[in-house]
């Protein structure tokens, strides 16, 4: 193991933007879909490796939703999630806030309870027998209506009790602005949920604007082209949010050409709390140190940059400031050892 590598595993990290459907490895993709009898478009693993070939958003979603078909029973949701757990925990996760789409399995005809229950299952195990600390938010898919968000805002109610800590809102940005929703988060907010959002992912920098002035979400996920309005940039930067930013999925769907194109130091120079995160790392090729490399080796990073982003990842957690506080203290050891 590099030098390098080693650092960052050694630094506590949390991770707080990952779609856990995002996380299903062709091997397990395989393998339910010949235990659940479900017909893919593949022979083999290597077959579904060479699909993962995307020119833009919307490309990755019509393979990721194809892919989340094999998910069929809470057993299912459980080996997903233990698995994202498991590779994580080696990395020097310490926390996770993990996403998921109920909306894209109450569709197919499996329950809210068995996707919820599996993964919350998993997240409980998760701490007793790897140390990981985790949350769960539960994300609007924004290409569908706002009648169905309230639906499965209502639905999800009896796990509003601290199973379920917020939600979010992702899949098609562009024509769906997070306007859009602002009723729903309205009465999320009002439920005692937290709130967060894709925003300036593919989208402008007026629906980053939209997802702080109107949702007023409590992180903002991606926000990659905050910064192309200097005066929204200043007013994020003030708020002190946390911006869950993916180098290796902006990579992958062609945010940004080449990674040493990406704007993260950039936003970091401007005072935005930026963080590093995997998104769909089955999909885009890296969990949370791969993408720490990739951003560091191409933009020439610090180990005190590094350790920045790592001590934003704790701040910008929902962990309570005794929680986050032997996290950050171990961060400012770690760098002070090198
Ligand atoms: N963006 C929007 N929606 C998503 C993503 C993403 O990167 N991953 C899974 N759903
Ligand atoms: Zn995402």
């Amino acid at each position: 193991m590099s030098d390098l590598e080693n650092f960052i595993n050694a630094l506590p990290k949390a991770e707080l933007h990952l779609h856990l459907e995002g996380s299903l490895e062709p091997e397990l993709m395989m393998e339910l879909a010949t235990k659940n009898s479900i017909e893919l478009p593949y022979k083999t693993v290597d077959e579904i490796r060479t699909a993962y070939d995307f020119s833009n958003l919307q490309d990755f979603l019509d393979i990721y939703y194809q892919g989340m078909n094999v998910l069929q029973s809470e057993e299912d949701f459980y080996a997903l999630t233990m698995a994202y757990l498991e590779k994580v925990a080696q990395e020097g996760v310490v926390h996770v806030e993990v996403f998921y789409d109920p909306q894209g399995h109450t569709s197919r005809g499996v329950s809210f309870s068995e996707v919820t229950n599996g993964i919350l299952r998993a997240l409980d195990d998760g701490q007793e027998r790897l140390g990981v600390s985790s949350e769960l938010i539960m994300s609007f898919l924004r290409h569908l209506s706002e009648e169905e968000a309230f639906a499965t805002l209502n639905e999800a109610e009896p796990w509003f009790d601290g199973r379920i800590v917020g939600v979010g809102l992702d899949s098609s940005e562009l024509g769906h602005p997070p306007s859009k929703f602002l009723r729903v988060f309205n009465a999320a907010r009002e439920m005692g949920l937290k709130l967060v959002a894709h925003a300036g992912e593919e989208g402008p920098a007026e629906y980053v604007r939209e997802a702080i002035d109107l949702l007023q979400i409590d992180r903002l996920d991606h926000g990659n082209r905050t910064i192309e309005d200097a005066e929204l940039t200043k007013q994020v930067a003030n708020l002190g949010i946390a911006l869950t930013v993916c180098p290796l999925s902006n990579l992958k769907l062609c945010g940004v050409s080449d990674m040493k194109e990406h704007p993260l130091k950039e936003m970091m120079a401007a005072g935005l709390n930026v963080t590093v995160n995997s998104d769909d790392p089955a999909y885009f090729g890296g969990y949370m140190t791969a993408n720490f490399i990739s951003v560091v080796e191409a933009l020439s990073l610090s180990k005190t940059e590094i350790a920045k982003l790592c001590h934003n990842s704790i701040e910008g957690s929902f962990l309570t400031d005794e929680e986050k506080a032997p996290h950050i203290n171990r961060i400012a050891d770690i760098l002070a050892q090198h």
